[in-house]
């Protein structure tokens, strides 16, 4: 190789280096974390204790952790069949992946996975790092229910991300009622262009008294309990991650939706208070 051209190039590298190492002590500085780097870095927050983490650095999903669902699409008027054949970890990632594919006569299939009975918390700060698929027909989520066996949503339910893929909406909500099937709910949404293209990172903070939605560490809503909507206090909760196909909220998928398409996962992580 021309010495010019190595020299060029160790230049480049020189400065992608330096500005490495400036994001990264800003970054910690403020407590925050980088929203496009798909870290495999632990990092901690003040004041908060890292109680339960998946990296998904395995060959195979850790089902000490996690529960690979089986399940027909029975809500929502959704399209899909969850399969665990579409849970795929693999270099670092989780990848949930829906495809268009005949299965028990229905059209898609796609995976869920929920760590009920396995990891669940009362309050914390639950975060995950995820890049999105696109298209219409696409509903990828990142959220909680109860350990509890109460009818939907009486025990509550905190969807921490939940997107449609036919546009860069982030939406944040908190579901309850203390009748069956009569959903109160209380919901902030925000824009990210990225939610495809990179990892962003989807996280709450969980109290007693509050439930702060947030992206890349930035709050975008925020709730605080009212007599009609009051925040769990003594339930555990459990994390699910899921990409549903079609149904009555973003509609079904149209000729030009491209499948298959993953939801990936770079992390998950939950801390409580200290
Ligand atoms: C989706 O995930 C599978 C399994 O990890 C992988 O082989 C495939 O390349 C991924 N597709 C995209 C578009 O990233
Ligand atoms: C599957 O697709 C076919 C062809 O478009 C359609 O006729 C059928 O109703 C679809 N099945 C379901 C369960 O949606
Ligand atoms: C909550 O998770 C723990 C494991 O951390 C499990 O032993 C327990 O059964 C779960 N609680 C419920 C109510 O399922």
């Amino acid at each position: 190789m021309n010495k010019y051209i190595q020299l060029f190039i160790f230049f480049v590298l020189f400065i992608v280096f330096i500005k490495d190492v400036e994001s990264s002590s800003s970054s910690s500085s403020s407590s925050t974390s980088s929203s496009s780097s798909s870290s495999t870095e632990p990092i901690s927050y003040d004041g908060w204790n890292l109680i339960f983490q998946d990296e998904f650095e395995g060959d195979s999903l850790d089902l000490s952790i996690w529960n690979e669902i089986s399940q027909s699409y029975d809500y929502n008027a959704e399209l899909e069949d969850y399969i665990p054949e579409n849970i795929i970890v693999e270099n670092g990632y989780l990848n949930i992946i829906a495809k268009q594919q005949e299965y028990q006569g229905h059209n898609y299939t796609s995976g869920k996975i929920t760590s009920s009975g396995k990891f669940n918390t009362t309050f914390g700060r639950l975060e995950a790092s995820i890049k999105l698929p696109y298209g219409q027909g696409y509903w990828p989520a990142f959220w909680l229910m109860p350990e509890t066996n109460l009818c939907w949503p009486t025990g509550g339910e905190i969807d921490i991300m939940e997107n449609l893929g036919q546009d860069d909406t982030i939406y944040g909500t908190y579901h309850y009622s203390t009748q069956c099937n009569q959903n109160e709910e209380s919901g902030g949404k925000t824009i990210t262009e990225s939610f495809s293209s990179d990892f962003n990172l989807y996280s709450v903070i969980w109290d007693s008294n509050q439930i702060i939605w947030m992206i890349n560490n930035i709050p975008y809503f925020k709730i605080e309990p009212t007599t009609e909507l009051p925040l769990p206090t003594t339930t555990p909760f459990y994390i699910i991650f899921n990409v549903a196909v079609g149904g009555d909220w973003g509609g079904n998928p149209i000729d030009s939706t491209i499948f298959p398409q993953n939801m990936t996962v770079d992390y998950v992580r939950v801390y409580k208070r200290l």
